[in-house]
């Protein structure tokens, strides 16, 4: 069965002594419980090695927030999959709203850094979702849709089965604004149901879906409590331990 995982999304936010210490503090708040999902913290490139060194992976899992779609060469300013492998981290964001945004990521380059990264053993992190005109005028389903056709369904089944799911509404990114839980279940519903359509009933069944966007400890446990939800991407909740603490207790 699919897993249940509350992961954080630091983006661009704490320096590398603050970025240490805060994951220093969600370990040990994990030290003292049995949490009933998994729980990653994807954080800067210059705090994976640190973050690495302070942490138990066996219970606070590692990723990047993005990484090249090259493997290795003349691409200034640029960190590879491999590179963020040999950091031991083992999960890698992908597909965020803000790099298909500010940073212009198609699906082809998309396509490319899942390959990448799943061929350094990082496990793709792979966000889709709509902004808030493509919902106003119904088109909410289709954008999805052809998110997740032109990221992911080239993949093989048994590739696409390490691949974590988040649908993060953009219009709820960071805006205070959640999408109700029957929102994210509809479309959580929605995805799946796209999912056995291309590779199958039991690989659909078995996928993690995440929900993202204003995630906060007062309203995960209503989130998660939908069928297919199947955790959450936290950003600003996440950079407090005691807030990402109480997403996951929301489990
Ligand atoms: P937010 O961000 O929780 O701050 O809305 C979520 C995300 O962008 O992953």
């Amino acid at each position: 069965m699919r897993k249940n995982i509350v992961a954080g999304n630091w983006k661009m936010n704490t320096t590398v002594p603050e970025g240490v210490a805060l994951a220093k503090e969600v370990n040990q708040c994990l030290e003292g419980f049995k949490a009933n999902c998994e729980v990653i913290i994807c954080v800067p490139f210059t705090h994976l090695v640190p973050v690495c060194a302070v942490i138990d992976q066996q219970k606070l899992g590692l990723g990047a927030e993005n990484c090249a779609d090259h493997k290795s060469g003349a691409y200034t300013g640029e960190v590879s999959a491999p590179m963020v492998e040999s950091t031991g981290a083992t999960y890698v964001i992908l597909g965020h709203s803000e790099r298909r945004q500010y940073y212009g990521e198609t699906a082809e380059t998309l396509r490319e850094k899942v390959a990448l990264a799943l061929a350094s053993n990082l496990q793709p992190i792979f966000c889709i979702g709509e902004v808030l005109e493509e919902r106003e005028k119904g088109t909410h389903f289709d954008v999805v849709r052809k998110q997740i056709i032109d990221g992911l369904f080239n993949l093989s089944a048994e590739d696409f089965g390490k691949v974590i799911l988040a649908y993060e509404p953009v219009w709820a990114i960071g805006t205070g604004k959640t999408a109700t839980a029957d929102q994210a279940e509809e479309m959580h519903a929605f995805i799946r149901q796209c999912v056995a359509d291309r590779y199958g009933k039991e690989v659909a069944e078995n996928t993690s879906i995440l929900y993202g966007g204003s995630c906060k400890p007062s309203n995960a446990a209503e989130l998660f409590a939908k069928p297919d939800v199947d955790g959450g991407l936290i950003g600003g909740a996440s950079l407090k331990a005691a807030d990402f603490i109480g997403i996951v207790k929301a489990f």
